[in-house]
């Protein structure tokens, strides 16, 4: 567990309140305010839940609330409703008189830049929704999306709910094979991607990844590429199409579906302890209701905000904050498609002044790296449009926080620390700008509707100060209904640990306020920059290549990332330890899986240790890439037999 962040936040006393004048224009002012809309959200849930909706546009406005099934762990939110995400992130405010307000704002890392209005985007999004008809996909049929950041990447999406096709949006920093077990896991037959995207200066070619993945995927039938940088690329014919020649002939009258609010809006896949991603099945109503209240409490926003969530639209920050979230509330969503020290580290704060940015929402493993910057490079852009700074990903330090909020919010801005998961879909720990005074390291206390725990294994309650098990004792809209193709996997996964409430695989405690202060995770997941990653995944990887005969990976501090990858591994006989085949085996894992799973060291060794079982002892290999020292000669075997076998019976 990340303990660096618990013993300093044990010693954090430090509260900031709200600042009085931001809280006089919130939408929750004070923390009475907030205390009463959780009472009012937790006792009386479904009325709670039906308010909210009722803000959004409903074909068939729902009467129920929710439904849960806790012994088949099935839970149903608005199911008797029918909307359109597209319709609520779209339609919905041309008709209300915004159609000429800038929907999205869009900077390539070249520096090019891109408007789209509500109006424009409607059009866009009405002609790539014709085109997908066109290549026969129907309600319920999944598309695959392998796109940098570019407008085209948001029109994808949104078209694709506005005829009811199910995206599945694969990070486009995955590898072939990455992208392949996702395409044939959901069984996609249609691929949208583009040529290449630029990070760095230099041009990711996306087209040919997904080349190399389609050669395990024969069902594919049609790949639509998006032209962004102009390289060329291979077109298979048949199976490869412009999306300009396709847009140009595509009808940009398509009204949108009406869904029925159970009916599945995307599957996006996150990495679990054991065996292959898991593909999270999102469904339209409940998701649609809580990212829109979430980014309108958290963020405090009003009609003229100006947004930027950092995330890629490839994770589920980018899906519930950069696109959903933040078109449902009707403001300007801004889009950056490169690195963020490109072409210097001060990229960020020239974009937050050039567009006017209000809110801004990163991840920690950014603002470490900012601060490694240094801070002359925030301190020369102006940044006063900001008023409200988000944090979501990994848990903060304390000493992150104070940067953020002093030299990015100027003392200023408020700073909320946002908890949540993929599997949440929207934020569950976090505070409400207005209202509730904020500590550094601390998501604070729970979103209104949340019925956040910390329990033993047993479910039992622990006392304040106590570190445990983070729980959520009953279902809220946005949760994850299931796993694609195996809810045995989801129910044992989230419903069964403890029984009765859905478990987040986090550690965490709370302080005699009732703040909430995360300890990281308590499974095999190990968490690089914000990015999960399951140990199982990169094990498997390794065990692939001919000469490694097992391998185990585990976490270990990093000052920037979080967490670093450390992997040990047992060569086949024969095989000889090597500079070179270190060097081979981490680049073998980032290629196999993406190179944010490349692991910063790996390790030869002679035996893995074992429980009499045949466990791994993770706890004792963590220890060992925390704090055992590499020695002098890097292809030193180290002899875990006789360790193991003093500390057989040891659970790891
Ligand atoms: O361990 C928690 C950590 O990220 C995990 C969820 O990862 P993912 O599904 O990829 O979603 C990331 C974006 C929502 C959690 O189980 N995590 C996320 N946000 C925080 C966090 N840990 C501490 N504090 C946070 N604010």
């Amino acid at each position: 567990m990340a303990s660096p962040n618990l013993t300093s936040s044990l010693r954090e006393t430090r509260v900031f309140p709200p600042p009085a004048e931001f809280a006089a224009r919130a939408h929750v002012q004070n923390f009475a305010q907030y205390q009463a809309l959780y009472q009012q959200s937790v006792s009386e849930p479904d009325r709670f839940w039906a308010g909210v909706a009722r803000e959004l546009h409903w074909f068939h406005a729902p009467e129920q609330g929710l439904d849960w099934d806790q012994a088949a762990s099935r839970v149903r939110w608005f199911a008797d409703g029918t909307l359109n995400m597209s319709d609520n992130c779209i339609d919905r405010h041309v008709a209300g008189g915004r159609g000429e307000h800038t929907a999205l704002v869009w900077e390539g890392e070249p520096g090019e830049v891109r408007a789209l209005s509500f109006r424009e985007l409607l059009l866009e999004v009405g002609r790539c929704s014709s085109m997908l008809r066109a290549l026969g996909v129907a309600k319920g049929d999944r598309v695959a999306i392998y796109m940098g950041t570019t407008p085209e990447v948001a029109i994808a999406m949104l078209a694709c709910t506005r005829i009811g096709a199910v995206h599945s949006v694969v990070f486009g920093g995955f590898a072939p094979q990455a992208i392949a077990d996702r395409i044939l896991d959901a069984d996609c037959r249609v691929v949208l991607t583009q040529d290449g995207t630029y990070r760095r200066g230099t041009e990711i070619p996306l087209k040919r990844s997904v080349d190399e993945a389609l050669r395990q995927c024969p069902s594919v039938r049609s790949v639509v590429v998006f032209r962004r940088t102009g390289s060329p690329v291979a077109m298979e014919p048949g199976r490869d199409l412009w999306w300009h020649e396709q847009m140009a002939g595509a009808e940009p009258l398509c009204p949108p579906e009406p869904l029925g609010a159970e009916d599945p809006l995307f599957i996006l896949y996150t990495s679990g302890t054991t065996g292959k991603p898991k593909g999270l099945v999102h469904t339209n109503g409940g998701y649609a209701v809580q990212t829109y209240l979430t980014t309108r409490l958290v963020f405090d926003l009003h009609p003229d905000d100006i947004f930027w969530c950092t995330a890629d639209v490839g994770w589920i920050t980018g899906h519930s904050y950069v696109l959903y979230g933040a078109l449902q509330n009707g403001v300007t969503t801004l889009l950056y498609e490169g690195a963020p020290n490109c072409p210097d580290p001060g990229r960020f704060w020239q974009l937050i002044d050039r567009h006017r940015v209000t809110a801004f929402y990163t991840a920690p493993t950014a603002i470490r790296a900012f601060m490694q910057w240094g801070p002359g490079y925030p301190r020369a852009a102006r940044l006063d449009s900001l008023r409200v700074l988000g944090t979501v990903g990994e848990p903060i330090n304390p000493e992150a926080w104070m940067w953020y909020h002093s030299e990015i919010g100027r003392g200023r801005c408020p700073v909320a620390d946002t908890w949540w998961q993929t599997e949440t879909g929207a934020h569950m720990l976090a505070p409400l700008p207005g209202a509730i005074p904020t500590k550094p390291g601390s998501a604070t206390l729970p979103f209104p509707g949340i019925v956040p725990a910390i329990v033993t294994k047993a479910g039992e309650p622990v006392p304040a100060g106590h570190g445990g098990l983070l729980v959520i004792r009953k279902p809220w809209p946005s949760i994850a209904r299931t796993i694609w193709g195996d809810h045995a996997r989801y129910v044992q996964t989230y419903w069964a640990e403890v029984p009765g409430s859905y478990f987040s695989g986090d550690g965490a405690r709370q302080d005699d306020d009732g703040y909430f202060w995360l300890m990281g995770r308590v499974d095999d997941v190990i968490n690089v920059s914000g990015h999960r990653l399951g140990t199982m995944e990169i094990e498997s990887a390794l065990v692939a290549h001919p000469r490694v005969a097992e391998a185990a990976a585990v976490g270990k501090t990093h000052q920037l990332k979080g967490q670093a990858i450390s992997v040990f591994v047992t060569l086949e006989a024969g095989a000889r330890p090597s500079p070179e085949l270190r060097e081979e085996l981490r680049s073998w894992v980032a290629r196999e899986i993406g190179s944010l799973a490349r692991p910063d060291d790996v390790r030869f060794v002679q035996a893995l240790p074992k429980t009499r079982s045949g466990k791994i002892m993770r706890r004792l290999l963590r220890e060992l890439a925390e704090h055992g020292e590499i020695k002098g000669d890097t292809t030193t075997l180290e002899d875990f037999a006789g360790l193991a076998k003093m500390r057989e019976g040891d659970e790891a």
